[in-house]
């Protein structure tokens, strides 16, 4: 899809820790996938992401929503970093806001997010207190196409989670992120070499509609998982 000449371009969003943000890193650094972090942006100016972008060189920018005077003023002040950069896809890495309808419009079909949880299930916060709560037996997380529904628009990817007897919070969140780390930049790769669109709401993969849910992975199989 693009000619060596033209690497695929991503900026990534984050609001904290930055792990998956370092996945990404990662992924490129070893020659999994082809694209440049053209620069990540944070609402916080204090997030340890920043540190980790500045730390391979990558372009940072904070832009402290508390200073704006309305969630449509930031929105319109990251639209305005963000294009500088051109991206081809845009990345939610934990960034923990909720998008104007202009924002998201402005990057329909090229903006991704991940998600801890098996959506539909479990939108918001909370969502391994939540899935141990309810019993499930499974769990997970998703990567998804951004539309204004929050944590909801078309699946990429999920990867599935067995919930153990003796799991809490902390231990589950550990097992669910270390899969984020895989699928993560699994999805971002399809997308930047072109394999995986949005077309009619519905996201394709290799010509095929994929299923509601995604692409499933299941890492029951894993000891550690
Ligand atoms: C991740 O667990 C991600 O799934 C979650 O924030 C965390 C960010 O971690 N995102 C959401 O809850 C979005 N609704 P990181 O900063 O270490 O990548």
């Amino acid at each position: 899809m693009y000619s060596e000449a033209e690497t695929p371009r991503i900026v990534v969003l984050i609001s904290g820790s930055g792990t998956n943000l370092q996945a990404v890193i990662d992924s490129i650094g070893s020659g999994e996938m082809t694209a440049e972090i053209s620069a990540v942006i944070s609402n916080r100016p204090e997030a340890k992401g920043l540190e980790r972008a500045s730390s391979h060189g990558i372009k940072t920018h904070a832009l402290d929503h508390r200073e704006y005077d309305s969630r449509e003023a930031f929105d319109v002040a990251m639209m305005r970093q963000i294009d500088t950069y051109q991206p081809d896809l845009v990345v939610l890495a934990g960034f923990m806001r909720i998008l104007t309808p202009d924002f998201v419009r402005r990057y329909e079909g090229r903006m991704l997010n991940i998600h801890p949880s098996l959506l539909p299930k479990y939108r918001g916060l909370h969502t391994h207190e939540r899935a141990l709560e309810a019993n499930d037996a499974l769990h997970g997380v998703t990567v998804h196409f951004v539309t204004e529904e929050l944590d909801g628009g078309p699946l990429a990817i999920q990867a599935i989670v067995a919930i153990k007897p003796d799991d809490n919070a902390d231990s589950l969140a550990a097992r669910v992120q270390a899969q984020e780390h895989v699928i993560y930049p699994l999805a971002i790769k399809w997308f930047t070499e072109g394999r995986m669109r949005l077309s009619d709401g519905l996201v394709v993969f290799d010509g095929q509609p994929l299923p509601e849910t995604g692409m499933q992975l299941d890492s029951r199989q894993d000891n550690n998982s």
